[in-house]
């Protein structure tokens, strides 16, 4: 399977998942769309599929892969539930949050999709697809986004075929994600802090607020360490292939700009200035500015709360220099 040329597109119905859990099954990689991004699936038990998974995206086999699960029952399989998991796990899934967790011993996960980390990063997405085919594979599934390492996130299964044609076996279509920026990675550690890894859907210092208001000993959300541990969080990243310059209020003529509410652009984020419409359509905008005939990317600036900090976050590293470039 994979070789070149070969990946199929399928519409994303009975028949199509079907397939998608034979080919997984089997040790294939199949792209699938979840609520936030299309992510590049394979289970997640075998040495052999995961390296796939690796090779064709280009990445660094420091960078770890978050196992998606149907259920908190199935992730306690892989993890041990410290502290506040139980409840952040009840309350947010199936949705946009990824929680590291100290790993389980006998997890049975190949070891390259946790980079020998003692920890484990678990996701149970919200999007009928992948939940289908999460509860007909009875084997986990890893799943990055599905783009070559370093470039824009697929929203769209157009996208995949785009960055990773010829270089995987099938692609389930079923139409642009909802969310549109990666889940928000919040690692749990055993002494029961909170530390924000990415930015994504989920705000965690309200969700935090919301448990500890009235402890009357209010616990910041730390921000994570970064990079060796979640390379998603190092400089260049989600990079469209060209200069990106941010915060712009005016265009210049060789630039392909991006707005946001009243500045207007080639494309906008959001006319209305709604952040959720914003991250919806923020890496089809970038994807579209990377094959405009401009040399350069502009992007009017996005305020930065809510969702718009990890808007914020995924441009900054697109305008990053891209020799610094590491991650998925
Ligand atoms: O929304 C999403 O999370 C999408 C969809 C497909 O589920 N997936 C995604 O995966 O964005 P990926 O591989 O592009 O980003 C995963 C991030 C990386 O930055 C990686 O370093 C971090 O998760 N990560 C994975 N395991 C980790 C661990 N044990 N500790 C810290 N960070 C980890
Ligand atoms: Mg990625």
């Amino acid at each position: 399977m994979g070789g070149k040329n070969a990946t199929e597109t399928l519409l994303a119905d009975q028949a199509g998942i079907a397939r998608a859990v034979e080919v997984l099954r089997d040790g294939g990689l199949v792209a699938v769309p979840t609520e936030t991004v299309y992510g590049l699936a394979a289970r997640a038990d075998s040495d052999a599929a995961v390296a796939r998974i690796y090779a064709a995206k280009g990445r660094p086999s420091f960078n770890p892969l978050i196992v998606h699960v149907r259920d908190e029952a199935q992730a306690r399989d892989y993890a041990e539930f410290v502290a506040d998991a139980d409840l952040v796990s009840d309350i947010m899934w199936p949705g946009p949050l990824t929680l590291v967790l100290p790993r389980r011993p006998d997890a049975g996960l190949a070891a390259a999709v946790t980079a020998e980390l003692d920890t484990v990063a678990l996701r149970c997405p919200d999007h009928p697809v992948m939940r289908a085919l999460l509860a007909q594979c009875d084997f986990p599934l890893a799943a990055p986004s599905a783009n070559r390492s370093g470039f824009i996130s697929p929203t769209t299964a157009e996208h995949v075929v785009a960055s990773l044609g010829g270089r995987i076996d099938l692609v389930l279509d079923a139409g642009p994600c909802r969310a549109g920026v990666e889940s928000t990675i919040m690692a749990i550690r055993e002494d029961g802090r909170w530390e924000e890894l990415r930015a994504g859907p989920v705000d965690l210092q309200a969700l935090h607020d919301h448990y500890y208001d009235d402890t009357g000993k209010p616990r910041p959300v730390a921000a994570g360490r970064g990079n060796i541990e979640a390379p998603g969080q190092l400089a260049s990243h989600y990079a469209p292939g060209k200069p990106v310059r941010l915060n712009a209020e005016k265009v210049a003529p060789d630039e392909f700009f991006i707005g946001f509410g009243a500045i207007e652009g080639q494309c906008n984020l959001s006319a209305s200035g709604d952040l959720a419409d914003a991250a919806a359509r923020l890496y089809a905008c970038l994807y579209q500015g990377a094959h405009s005939d401009r040399p350069r990317i502009a992007v009017a600036p996005i305020p930065d709360r809510g969702l718009g900090r990890a808007i914020n976050d995924r441009l900054r590293r697109a305008a990053a220099p891209v020799e610094t470039q590491s991650g998925s």
